[in-house]
């Protein structure tokens, strides 16, 4: 006799499996993976839906980083960001889904992957994030960076594209531009990227996904 099974509460389903085991592929084989239409677009028209009526005030403002302050002060990002904390149901089935993503990942390729952090961010015309890394080697934090884009019809015109370099010494990188449902996760600690200058306000969530660590407290990287 074949048992029922009811499935209609898995937090993914054979999509999402599809989508998992190429993220897991170009992780292992390059360190990155740029998927284009991936988020499943109910979710990524609720999470659109979400962010587009979140008030002024539920975003604060990225902290100020600066590039070689001892230097010069070089203003390097401007967008504003909002925590996700799964207080709303689109919250929690945004991080249900990067459940799912982390469980997928930490039993093919043994990340090891405990903890996830992620936010909305808007980057208002004229917004750009100045080339970084997410994390630096030796740090334990940050292993996995994970970004979604929630633009429809974005043009080229419209520039925010994101450039991932593959090494430290590429300066030409690969751009990807903020479309709808846009799926990129990359190492933390091998890509750095930049947000270019951006025409039009654009929403995005970035997360990051951490080992079980019991370091103490230290200062956060840039993100
Ligand atoms: C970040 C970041 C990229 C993007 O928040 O660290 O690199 O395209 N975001 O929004
Ligand atoms: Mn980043």
């Amino acid at each position: 006799m074949t048992a029922i099974v009811d499935l209609s509460n898995d937090s993914y389903n054979q999509n999402d499996e599809i989508l998992f085991a190429r993220i897991s592929n170009n992780l292992a084989r390059k360190g990155y993976s740029v998927n284009v239409n991936a988020l499943p677009f109910d979710l990524a028209d609720r999470l659109y839906q979400h962010v587009s009526s979140l008030s002024d005030e539920s975003f604060e403002e990225a902290a100020i980083g600066r590039k070689n302050e001892h230097i010069k002060n070089v203003f390097v990002r401007s967008q504003k960001l909002s925590w996700i904390l799964g207080d709303s149901v689109t919250g929690k089935l945004w991080l249900s889904w990067a459940d799912a993503l982390q469980t997928y990942l930490n039993q093919h390729l043994f990340l090891g992957l405990f903890s996830f952090e992620s936010h909305y961010a808007r980057f208002s015309t004229g917004d750009f994030y100045a080339r970084h890394y997410d994390a630096f080697k030796g740090e334990t934090s940050r292993i996995l960076s994970i970004v979604v884009y929630l633009n429809q019809n974005w043009l080229p015109a419209d520039g925010g594209e994101l450039v991932l370099y593959k090494t430290d010494d590429d300066k030409i990188g690969l751009q990807v531009t903020p479309s709808f449902a846009t799926v990129v996760v990359f190492l933390s600690t091998e890509l750095p990227h930049e947000v270019l200058r951006t025409q039009r306000d654009r929403y995005s969530i970035a997360g990051w996904f951490s080992p079980n660590t019991t370091t103490a407290s230290r200062v956060d990287p840039p993100r």
